[in-house]
C-alpha cells in the first residue's frame, strides 16, 4: 500500500525545515577530510515540479519555499539553502524543488557516497533520472529501514542517516525507533536525523523523545509549528527533526534561522519554533 506521493508536499513548510537542517548538517560534516556515507532511507522522487502535476493540486509549496523565495533579509544559512533551490531553477522563477537526495548531491564531495532507498516504483524511477549518471550514488527500490543495518558501520566510520517516512501507518513509528536502535548498536558514532510530523496523536507526539532517548551523545530536537493545535485533532500543524550526534555547527545555524522561519512560515502569527540541544 503506497498511496503517499511526496510530489503533493514538495517544498512545503516541513520540507523547508528538513532540507535546511540537512543542508547545514552536511556542510559541516564535509568539512572533515574522511569520506562520508549518506543514507536516505525514504528518498522520494528527488526532484518535483511545482505549479503543475501533484503540487498544483495542493499548493503547499506556496506556504513553504514560496514564502521565502523572494525574501531579501534571510539569515545566512537559510539564504544558502534558498540559493541551492535557486540552482535548480536557472530561469529564475520557482518551478522545481529538489528533494533530500538532490540536496545531498549538491553538498557531497567526489569521495563521499550516497545510498538512497525508495519503495514507490514511479518515484524510484524519477529519482534514478534525477541523479542521472552520478556514480557517487546508488538508488534501490527497496525498504530503507530494513537495508540500514547492512550499511553500518561504514568503512570510514562517518555516516549521516536521514529517516523520513510518510508515517501512513502507525506501525511506522515503532519501526523507526527499532531501526535507529539497531543502527546505533552497530554504529553509535553516526549522525541520525529522524523527521516527524507534529500531530495530536500519541504515536507522533512521543516519537521524538523515544528517538532521542536512544542516544548517548549530543541530541537535538528541532521543531516548527505553523499553526495552533487543530480543535478537531486532525491534520499536521508542524514538523520536526530528532537528531542524534548532530554536527556542532548546526546549533548556531539553527539558532539564527528558527525564529525567522517561525515568523515567515507561521500562519496568522501562530508560528512557533522550539529547539533543544543536549550534550552527553
Ligand atoms: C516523505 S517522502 C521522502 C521525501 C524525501 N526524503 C525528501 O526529503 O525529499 C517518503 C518516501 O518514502 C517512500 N517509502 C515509504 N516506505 C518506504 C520504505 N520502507 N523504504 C523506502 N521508501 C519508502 C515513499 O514512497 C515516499 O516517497
Amino acid at each position: 500500500m503506497l498511496s503517499y506521493r511526496h510530489g503533493f508536499h514538495a517544498g512545503n513548510h516541513a520540507d523547508v525545515l528538513k532540507h535546511l537542517v540537512l543542508h547545514e548538517a552536511l556542510r559541516y560534516l564535509v568539512g572533515k577530510p574522511a569520506p562520508l556515507r549518506y543514507i536516505d532511507t525514504h528518498a522520494g522522487p528527488g526532484s518535483s515540479p511545482l505549479g503543475g502535476g501533484f503540487s498544483a493540486r495542493t499548493g503547499e509549496f506556496l506556504d513553504g519555499i514560496g514564502r521565502i523565495w523572494s525574501s531579501t533579509d534571510l539569515p545566512e544559512p537559510l539564504r544558502r539553502y534558498r540559493e541551492l533551490v535557486k540552482g535548480f531553477n536557472p530561469e529564475g522563477s520557482l518551478g522545481r524543488y529538489p528533494g533530500s537526495p538532490l540536496v545531498a548531491s549538491a553538498v557531497l564531495r567526489l569521495e563521499d557516497r550516497g545510498f538512497m532507498f525508495e519503495l514507490h516504483p514511479a518515484d524510484a524511477t524519477e529519482l534514478e533520472i534525477a541523479l542521472g549518471s552520478d556514480r557517487r550514488f546508488r538508488v534501490a527500490k527497496s525498504d530503507g529501514l530494513a537495508a540500514l543495518r547492512g550499511l553500518l558501520p561504514p568503512p570510514d566510520r562517518r555516516a549521516f542517516v536521514l529517516i523520513d517516512p510518510p508515517y501512513e501507518r502507525d506501525e511506522e513509528y515503532d519501526a523507526v525507533v527499532e531501526a535507529v536502535d539497531e543502527a546505533r548498536r552497530r554504529f553509535p558514532g553516526g549522525c541520525y536525523a529522524v523527521w516527524y510530523p507534529v500531530l495530536t496523536k500519541d504515536a507522533a507526539r512521543f516519537l521524538p523523545e523515544r528517538v532521542l532517548s536512544l542516544g548517548g551523545g549530543t541530541r537535538a530536537r528541532i521543531e516548527l509549528r505553523v499553526g495552533p493545535e487543530p480543535e478537531d485533532g486532525w491534520g499536521m500543524y508542524g514538523s520536526g527533526l530528532a537528531v542524534l550526534n548532530p554536527p556542532w555547527g548546526l546549533k548556531a545555524a539553527l539558532e539564527e534561522c528558527l525564529p525567522y522561519l517561525a515568523d515567515a512560515l507561521g500562519n496568522d502569527g501562530a508560528g512557533r519554533a522550539t529547539f533543544s540541544w543536549d550534550e552527553a
